[in-house]
Order: C-alpha cells, then structure tokens, then sequence
C-alpha cells in the first residue's frame, strides 16, 4: 500500500509520468539527495534511501500528530488507520495481519489464486485482443483480495465489478461521509463486519473485527482498515501485472528464456519489481534537523524516498536499466526496515501466478499501440490506465 497518495507532486517540476527514471538519473548523477522546492526532498540514491526510511528522525505519513492536524477529514481516517497499523505500538492489528499473512496461511492459498488466474484466462482466451487491466490484472488482484478478507464466493465478482467503477477512488470513502458517496461499497462493508462479528472464519475481516472489539475503536473504525487492505492488496498489484507485462514486452529475449521456463518466474518476480517498481515514492516527514552531504534538511520537511529511483542505482545494481534474468535484487518497492509492507509474501506470490498463467497460455503478445497512458493522477503511484494486447493464446 503506498501510504502517500494524498501527498502533493513534486512541486518544482512537471512529474514525467510517461518515464521517470532519465529524470531520477539526472538528480542523482549530481546528488543522492536534491532539494526539489522548499521545504520538500527527493532522495534517489539507494543507500540514502535505506538511511531515511530506517532513520528514526522521521515519521511515515499520517504517523505524527502534528500532521494530523493539518489533514481533511479523509485523511486523518487513512492517517488513523496507519497508525493502527505502525511498528511498535501495542495494538494487535500489524502483528494479527501479518500473521495472516504468513506463509503457512499462503500455502493454502496457492491453488486457490492459481484457480481464478485459471477461470478468469478461460473466460477471455476467446478473444485474440484483450484489454488487460480491465480484464485479467483487475479482476484477479482484486479477487484475491477480496478473499483474503473474507469477501463470500459468490459476491466477489459484483462487487469487483462496482469497485472498478471507482477507479481507485477507494480512500474517499475512508471517512465515513456519504456526501456524494455511491454508497453500495460501504452498506457492504457494514454487512460483512456484522455477519464476521457473527460468525468469525478464518480471514481479514474476522480477525479485524475481533481486534477493534478489544481496542474499544469507534464502529466506523473497522470499514476504514478494511478499505485501507482492500487498497493496498489491490491497486500496487493491478500495477504490478501491468508494469510486469511491459517489461517483458519490451523484453522479448528475456520473455522466450522464461517462457521456456515458466517455473523460476518465482524468482524473477522482485527483478521484475525493481525494473519498475508499481510504488515510486515513500513520503516521510523529519521530526528533528537532518545534516547530510552537506545539506542541512530543517524538521518539519518533507522528504520523498524516491524507491523506484533507488531501484535503479548504478552504485547498487550493474546495468540498471536492464531487466536481467538472474539478478536477484534487494530492491527497495516493499519499502525497509519497521514499516516494510506486510503484504510482501502474498505479493510474491500473487504476482508470480498472474505472470506465469499468463505465459503459459499463450505463446505471445503485442501492444496495439506503442504509446502507453500512464495512471496520472498521483506520482506515487505508477501503473498502465489500459493495455490492449494482440495475444496468441495456447489451446
Ligand atoms: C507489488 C505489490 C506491493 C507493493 C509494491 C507494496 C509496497 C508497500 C510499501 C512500500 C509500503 C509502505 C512501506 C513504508 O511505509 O515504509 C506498504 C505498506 C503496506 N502494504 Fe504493501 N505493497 C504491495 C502489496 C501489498 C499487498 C498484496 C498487501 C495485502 C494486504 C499489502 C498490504 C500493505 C499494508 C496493510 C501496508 C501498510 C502497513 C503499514 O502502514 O506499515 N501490500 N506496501
């Protein structure tokens, strides 16, 4: 989940949406750290990356008070949940998700996501152009989520199908106003928290329900941490398999040696998130002066971790700008340190079942247009809006 979204762009420059990274390389030739307008950072070097996001000086979005209280009301209900969720603190919702999480939940898992992977290519392998965010990256990402959290079977497709209508506007509905709210998403959740309060399973939902009952939080509370998983399981993966998809495209060598072998996709999946990282920024704030290089950072600024700049870091990674078969990188996507991503085991494992189901039915694809529209509406984020592929599907 990219806990930045409501953060403004980088101020002094228009954002290169369509490609980054040349402008990364330019700031970082000069410096790991650049002042981009006042009282804002960039930082493109991976060690300075790694120092910042680790460096007990600064907070996360949302994590200090004074910050709070400068937010609208939708985002001091993500800066809430956030908090819920941070490092450290005494309530069980990190340790509870994260245990969920695990591997051994995971193993279950497998033939489960491998199973929608499998219907939803069986739906449109008719079809020799397909649309894939719309699809294949959307429904699938979005399925696994939903029964992650403990969504029924049978009401994942209509309310996948509503979700998409809101194309990523799921934190609007995190402060429980439902001014101008389409409010089939929310009357949802409120069904699903009372029939898990009911009847606990084994999923998100239950364990979330249990854990806000015994911190005493307001009912309203536990739609908002459901939305914040809902976001976070879904739209850094959707990304994920559209950046993925690209890279191999553009990639057609590389593409052939994992076609032929479709099995070590499981270890291809973090160079895959290192060449385009579907989160470009983690935003902090300094809580004391930061001295470094010589550039004296006041507290109080705010400092963007640039990760998929990092990712590209030729002190780090030779040929960065190469996708390589047999990397195997310590990239930055998941973030470091305390905040790490808690989803990272089941973004592995998602990620490499929608690559490698979808190079295993087909033998090749192509773009029906070389100009790829970028997601624009938030640098922090980087993702195709659509992708229409000529595919040749397998039988
Ligand atoms: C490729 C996919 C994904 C990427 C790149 C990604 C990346 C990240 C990053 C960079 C952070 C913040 C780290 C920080 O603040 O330092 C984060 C937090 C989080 N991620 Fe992921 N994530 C992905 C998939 C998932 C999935 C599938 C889940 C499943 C539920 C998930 C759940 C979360 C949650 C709940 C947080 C917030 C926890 C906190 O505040 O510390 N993520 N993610």
């Amino acid at each position: 989940m990219d806990t930045n979204t409501i953060t403004t762009a980088p101020s002094s420059v228009s954002y290169p949406f369509d490609d980054p990274y040349p402008w990364y390389k330019s700031l970082n030739d000069k410096s790991p750290l650049s002042r981009i307008s006042p009282g804002q950072w960039m930082v493109t070097g991976y060690d300075e990356a790694l120092f910042f996001l680790q460096s007990p000086d600064c907070s996360h979005w949302g994590q200090d008070i004074e910050s709070q209280s400068m937010m609208t009301p939708v985002q001091k209900a993500i800066a809430k949940t956030l908090h819920a969720l941070a490092p450290g603190n005494d309530l069980l919702y990190r340790k509870t998700i994260m245990h969920q999480l695990a591997g051994k939940n995971l193993k279950i898992e497998d033939t489960y996501i491998q199973d929608v992977s499998d219907r939803i290519l069986k739906r449109i392998k008719s079809d020799a152009t397909i649309e894939l965010m719309s699809t294949y990256a959307h429904p699938f990402t979005f399925h696994v989520i939903s029964r992650m959290i403990g969504v029924p079977e049978d009401k994942i497709s209509a309310l996948s199908n509503h979700i998409e209508k809101l194309n990523g506007s799921y934190l609007d509905y995190m402060s429980g106003s439902r001014e101008n709210q389409d409010v089939y998403f929310l009357k949802f959740l409120e069904e699903l928290i009372s029939e898990k309060s009911k009847k606990p399973e084994n999923d998100l939902c239950s364990l979330l329900v249990n854990a806000s009952r015994q911190n005493n939080e307001e009912p309203f509370f536990t739609i908002s941490m459901l939305i914040l998983l809902f976001y976070a399981g879904h739209e850094n993966m959707m990304n994920f398999i559209g950046n993925a998809v690209i890279a191999l495209h553009n990639n057609p060598m590389l593409q052939k040696q994992l076609r032929a072998n479709p099995e070590v996709i499981t270890d291809f999946i973090d160079e895959l998130l290192r060449f385009d990282s579907p989160l470009q920024f983690i935003v902090l704030f300094t809580k004391e002066d930061i001295e470094r290089h010589g550039k004296f950072i006041p507290a109080g600024s705010q400092v963007l971790v640039g990760v998929g700049a990092a990712n590209r870091d030729p002190k780090v990674f030779e040929n960065p700008d190469q996708l390589e078969f047999t990397r195997k990188p310590n990239h930055l996507s998941f973030g470091a340190g305390a905040f790490r991503c808690i989803g990272s085991k089941l973004a592995r494992l998602e990620g490499a079942i929608a690559i490698r189901s979808l190079l295993t039915n087909s033998s090749s694809f192509d773009f029906t247009t070389q100009n790829i529209t970028w997601r624009k509406g938030n640098f922090v984020q980087r993702g195709p809006l659509s992708l229409t592929l000529n595919i040749m599907w397998n039988d």
